[in-house]
């Protein structure tokens, strides 16, 4: 497309592990391109390979094969303009929600009044205010999980990885959490890269969504999601339209195509790719 920035590009991606049985082909060949505010949620069966490309971008390991660019350079490790935010959560117990939220900016030598403008505003945003003072240990999991949200969005990186960054949480208090990034995002506009096993998740948040086949996967399919309202996304006129609706409908079929495919083939663990 012309005139796009890409903010990532993944080139011939592939990666191996080292295992005491020999390497352990996590993914095939990759090519990825996510561009300057865009949402972009993956998709695909366990063990497929979407942490390993996820940790690839953020540069935690390095790619067996292919190239990984920011925008524009390459990525040779973890950098300020990548934020990642995983499943496990990566708060500090001992530091309270403003100050785990400012953490990041304490390192950066970010001057105190600015750090804490900017932390009031994100604990506005992800619906934390009254709980500033409050400990880790005195919230729930799923304001837990908005703290490490928010931790990751005041380092202000470009680029946000998110891997299951909701899984832990419970059903009701998910929707809230994703009707609150979908806000975040539409006011910050940031560039998203959301790894999910729910596809529901996936269609509602992105504004494309890739499926990746069984391990070692490749993106065997990508769907571009119409984004109506942006930042105004909630989920009853999510569930309430049809398109979107067709939308999960299709992310699904190619999804379920792949467990089919791993029943079939037997130890999901095991499988040998058809091609
Ligand atoms: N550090 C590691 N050493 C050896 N093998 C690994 C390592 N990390 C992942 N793997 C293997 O690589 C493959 C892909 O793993 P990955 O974690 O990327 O899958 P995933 O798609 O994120 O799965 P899930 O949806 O269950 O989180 C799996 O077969 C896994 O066993
Ligand atoms: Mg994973």
């Amino acid at each position: 497309m012309s005139g796009a920035v890409d903010k990532i590009e993944v080139a011939g991606f592939r990666h191996f592990f080292q295992s005491e049985s020999g390497p352990v082909q996590a993914t095939s060949i990759i090519d990825l391109r996510i561009q300057a505010g865009e949402f972009v949620t993956l998709v695909g069966p366990s063990g497929c390979g979407k942490t390993t490309l996820l940790k690839a971008i953020a540069g935690f390991i390095k790619p067996s094969e292919g190239r990984i660019f920011c925008n524009g350079r390459p990525v040779t490790g973890p950098g300020r303009d990548r934020g990642v935010v995983f499943q496990e959560l990566a708060i500090l117990p001992w530091r309270t929600v403003r100050r785990n939220i400012g953490h990041g900016l304490d390192i950066a030598g970010t001057k105190p009044a600015e750090r804490d403008r900017i932390v009031a505003r994100l604990i506005d945003l992800v619906g934390l205010r009254g709980f500033e003072d409050r400990y880790p240990h005195e919230l729930s999991g799923g304001m837990r999980q908005r703290v490490a949200v928010a931790r990751t969005w005041a380092a202000d990186p470009d680029v946000i990885l998110m891997d299951e960054p909701f899984a832990a949480v419970d059903a009701m208090t998910r929707l809230t959490l994703q009707e609150e990034l979908a806000r975040l995002c539409a006011t910050t506009n940031k560039t998203v890269f959301f790894i999910t096993h729910g596809v529901e998740e996936a269609v509602f948040l992105g504004d494309r969504v890739l499926v990746m086949t069984r391990r070692p996967g490749r993106i065997k399919a990508e769907i571009a999601v119409p984004r109506r309202t942006p930042g105004g996304r909630d989920w009853e006129s999510f569930t309430a339209d049809p398109e979107m609706q067709a939308i999960c409908e299709q992310v699904l079929r190619l999804v379920r195509e792949e467990r089919g495919a791993t029943l079939v083939a037997g130890d999901g663990a095991s499988v040998v790719p058809a091609a």
